[in-house]
């Protein structure tokens, strides 16, 4: 009787991100991130935020490099990958076009399927990256640079947005506030730094009370804006004297608007595995309230682990595994979009 070895096929998915200012390669198989390389872009410092035109070029020169280190540090090579998959959506449109050409020309070179990800859904399936992982149905509060989200995951590739911010972002909140501050750009992880040391109850600014599910963060800029104007006439050096509190308090303020809102999410859909997700999410005090906040309400939570929170190709390499499995594969004629339309 012949004896038939069933070999499972291991799917190995080579994956680009560079939709603003970081030039990301992953390769991940059968689910497994086995790299997650990131090169930053140190080129924008000194103008206080990205410069679209800069971050392209840098995305040229960075992503040749970035994929050999990705590769390398997987121990695969090029005739390993069974998929390539890109940033489609949203982004910097010059930003997005390096990568997605650089994917379609591999996907042309190698004759391997081309698969397209939508950013703020890799954000939310980054949480599928760890070994505990929430179970579906599962609420995400995304939060980013350019997006405040709350998305109820009914699968990896059925999300749906339940609320979201009718201006600013909460990274933009974190950015903004920091500007005023005299901190540079993106000053979310330096007023993350200085409010640990600070009294997150010594000043107070507005909460917004949006309906429904919704944020809104530009009054908080505002509101911020007005109090350290009225206080620097009188002491001009208020800011620096207070700036631990500053911190403390504004961040203090950003996350109880946020935690506010995961809150109706939980009563309103009766959901009670959450997590959160984006750049702000490496946020540690955000990352220690939502925790404590799950302690007391009964909530199960789930934090990704830093290098996917801010911009990464391992969270766009998961949901490709998952599109990959779903035989969701784009054609060659596919585009990037600044947009962020899902
Ligand atoms: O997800 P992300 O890397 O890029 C976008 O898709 O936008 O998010 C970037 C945002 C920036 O606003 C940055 O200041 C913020 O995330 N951020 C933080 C922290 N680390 C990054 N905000 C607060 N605390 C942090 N530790
Ligand atoms: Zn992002």
């Amino acid at each position: 009787m012949p004896y038939f070895c069933i070999v499972e096929k291991q799917i190995c998915i080579l994956a680009i991100e560079s939709s603003c200012d970081e030039t990301s390669a992953s390769v991940c198989i059968n689910g497994e991130i086995l790299s997650n390389h990131i090169a930053g872009q140190t080129v924008h410092e000194r103008y206080g935020g990205v410069v679209p035109e800069l971050a392209s070029r840098a995305h040229m020169q960075n992503i040749v490099p970035v994929v050999h280190t990705a590769l390398a540090t997987a121990k695969c090579s090029m005739q390993d990958i069974d998929a390539v998959a890109f940033t489609q959506a949203p982004g910097l449109i010059g930003s997005l076009l390096v990568g997605a050409q650089f994917a379609k020309s591999m996907a042309l070179a190698l004759d391997k399927p081309l698969i397209a990800v939508h950013h703020m859904q890799a954000h939310v399936l980054a949480n599928l990256i760890p070994e505990e992982r929430p179970e579906f149905p599962f609420l995400c509060l995304t939060v980013s640079g350019g997006h405040t989200q709350i998305v109820v995951a009914h699968s990896p590739l059925r999300l749906e947005v339940i609320g979201e911010t009718i201006d600013d972002a909460a990274g933009e909140a974190f950015d903004k506030t920091a500007k005023l501050l005299g901190l540079p750009y993106p000053g979310g992880p330096l007023v993350d730094k200085y409010a640990k040391e600070g009294n997150p109850e010594k000043f107070k600014f507005a909460e917004p009370q949006i309906p429904e599910l919704n944020f809104s963060f530009s009054g908080l800029k505002t509101s911020v804006l007005y109090f350290l104007q009225a206080q620097t006439k009188e002491h001009p050096d208020f800011i620096k004297e207070n700036l631990v509190d500053l911190c403390a308090s504004v961040q203090h303020t950003i996350i109880r608007i946020l935690l506010k809102k995961v809150k109706k999410a939980v009563q309103q859909t009766g959901i009670r595995q959450i997590c959160i997700a984006g750049g702000v999410s490496a946020n540690s005090g955000l990352r220690a309230q939502l925790q404590e906040a799950g302690r007391k309400h009964g909530w199960k939570t789930f934090i990704p682990p830093f290098q996917y929170c801010t911009d990464n190709a391992g969270m766009i390499a998961i949901t490709a595994y998952y599109k990959y499995l779903a035989g969701q594969f784009a054609d060659m004629e596919v585009s990037p979009s600044a947009r962020s339309e899902w």
